[in-house]
């Protein structure tokens, strides 16, 4: 810049000196703006209009080249003002997250502590108190220091084990986590992640970097494995602070057998590896035999209780209690209800409410058979279907032990002789497979009943 204005003032000092160059002309002439070169164009100029048109030539390029000039400091400029705000973001974008995670940790640590579980989802002015399995519920809830196995809790769908292990959770609260399982792992992830306050923020740089970089893995992977990692993180620091590990309840693992059985054999595998180490006790719960039939296959299992806490229906006098005292039914509907469903209690809520809003017992009756109707069919078990044959015999298997109306397991695989058969028969709600004992029995009281008063089947022949 200061060679170029030198130049001009020199070029300036010579052009004055012409003496047709008139002052207006020199007036408008900034010296910054005239290039050294216009030096040789006004010594070959002989008139003044040449002299005059070269000048402006030289002034117009000279303009050009200044602003060119200005145009590239400020491009410097912006570049300098962006780097400046980039670095100013990363520097917030990144103590941002520091800041967030360490409340989070904070978070994480208290979910331990008092213990994570919604409320069941029953009016305590409805609730049957379930002593016996409460007692046994809340010996496993509590486990000792050095308790180093995992548990399985079943029972049939229905009979009331969320609502009876949620009550327990929220008693003990203390080290209890409860998640309920979806049968898809990002609702799992995510489910998990709720239940011990777990919120990440990943800075926004990093996240961009990772996606111009995209390193081909799924997110949802390493979101696993950072859940994972927390959640071992709070079960770490529990333990040290209270000496004993913590617990996590798995509910409805059964969604997992059918659709999802590598997730299961994944949880499975982190259950022994936790039990292993003492650092955490994982509670499933499964509402059907074939998910705790698969896990029982597998070498894990070694590590698990190997008698299941089963849940069962409500004796006759819960049951009775429920309906008549609770939902006010007379005791002769409550009887023949009781004699129908038995004391399957979800049964008992959703017809015992179906009574009090005004419905016959008969058209009940109809509605419960037409469901157990719908069951068979999906066993395929209805006369002209595929497993018509061999479900009939199972059931008179069943109906000849008229003790306890059960069959072994072994004995049921020998009549199917088909796996696949035995379990589309096992999944649908016809018959269920009873892990604590082994043995396969009618899924429901009703089904029992429905089977009992199908003519077609006493007299051995197909049922409708
Ligand atoms: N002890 C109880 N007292 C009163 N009502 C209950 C009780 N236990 C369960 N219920 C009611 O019975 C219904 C079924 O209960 P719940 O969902 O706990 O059964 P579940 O065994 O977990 O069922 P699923 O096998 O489908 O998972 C719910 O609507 C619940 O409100
Ligand atoms: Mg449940």
């Amino acid at each position: 810049m200061l060679v170029r204005y030198t130049r001009v003032t020199v070029l300036l000092r010579r052009t004055q000196s012409l003496s047709f160059l008139p002052l207006q002309a020199k007036l408008c002439i900034w010296p910054s703006l005239i290039h050294n070169s216009c030096i040789l164009q006004a010594r070959h100029a002989h008139t003044y209009s040449d002299t005059k048109d070269a000048l402006k030539t030289r002034i117009r390029n000279v303009k050009k080249n200044i602003s060119e000039g200005a145009k590239t400091d400020l491009s410097a400029w912006k570049i300098i003002k962006w780097l400046g705000t980039g670095i100013l973001f990363i520097s917030f974008d990144y103590s941002f997250a520091s800041w967030y995670n360490y409340h989070n940790e904070k978070n994480l640590i208290r979910a331990f502590e008092y213990g994570s579980c919604p409320e069941p989802e029953v009016n305590q002015k409805w609730l049957i108190h379930r002593k016996e399995i409460i007692k046994k519920l809340k010996r496993v809830l509590k486990p000792t220091p050095d308790h180093s196995s995992y548990h399985v809790i079943v029972g049939n769908y229905g009979t009331g084990k969320t609502t009876v292990v949620r009550q327990c959770a929220r008693d003990v609260r203390k080290g209890v986590i409860y998640v309920d399982v979806p049968p898809i792992l990002d609702n799992f992830v995510n489910n998990l992640a709720k239940a011990i306050g777990f919120k990440e923020y990943v800075p926004i740089t990093e996240s961009l970097m990772q996606k111009i970089l995209g390193s081909g893995v799924s997110d949802e992977q390493p979101k696993l494995s950072r859940v994972l990692d927390a959640f071992e993180r709070g079960a770490l620091k529990y333990k040290a602070k209270n000496g004993k590990p913590p617990v996590l309840i798995l509910d409805n693992i059964s969604k997992l057998g059918q659709k999802n059985m590598n997730m299961l054999e994944d949880l499975q595998d982190i259950a022994k590896l936790y039990a292993d180490q003492s650092s955490c006790i994982i509670i499933f719960v499964s509402s059907e035999g074939t998910a705790p039939r698969m896990m029982m296959q597998r070498s894990s299992w070694s590590r698990a209780e190997k008698k299941p806490i089963v849940i069962k229906d409500l004796t006759s006098k819960e049951s009775f209690n429920y309906l008549h005292s609770k939902l006010g039914i007379e005791k002769e509907v409550t009887n023949q209800l009781i004699q129908l469903l038995g004391g399957r209690i979800r049964d008992l809520k959703e017809y015992g409410n179906m009574i009090k809003g005004g419905v016959t017992f008969e058209e009940v009756r109809k509605i419960v058979f037409s469901t157990i109707n719908y069951n068979f069919h999906q066993a395929r078990m209805i006369k002209g279907e595929r497993n018509h044959i061999i479900g009939k015999v199972i059931i008179q298997k069943l109906v000849e032990n008229k003790k306890n109306k059960k069959i072994h397991f072994d004995t049921f695989i020998e009549l199917v002789n088909n796996e696949q058969i035995a379990n589309e028969l096992l999944q649908a709600s016809v018959f269920s497979y009873n892990p604590e004992d082994g043995s396969v029995t009618f899924q429901s009281c009703a089904t029992e009943v429905f089977v009992k008063e199908n003519p077609e089947l006493k007299s051995k022949e197909v049922f409708t």
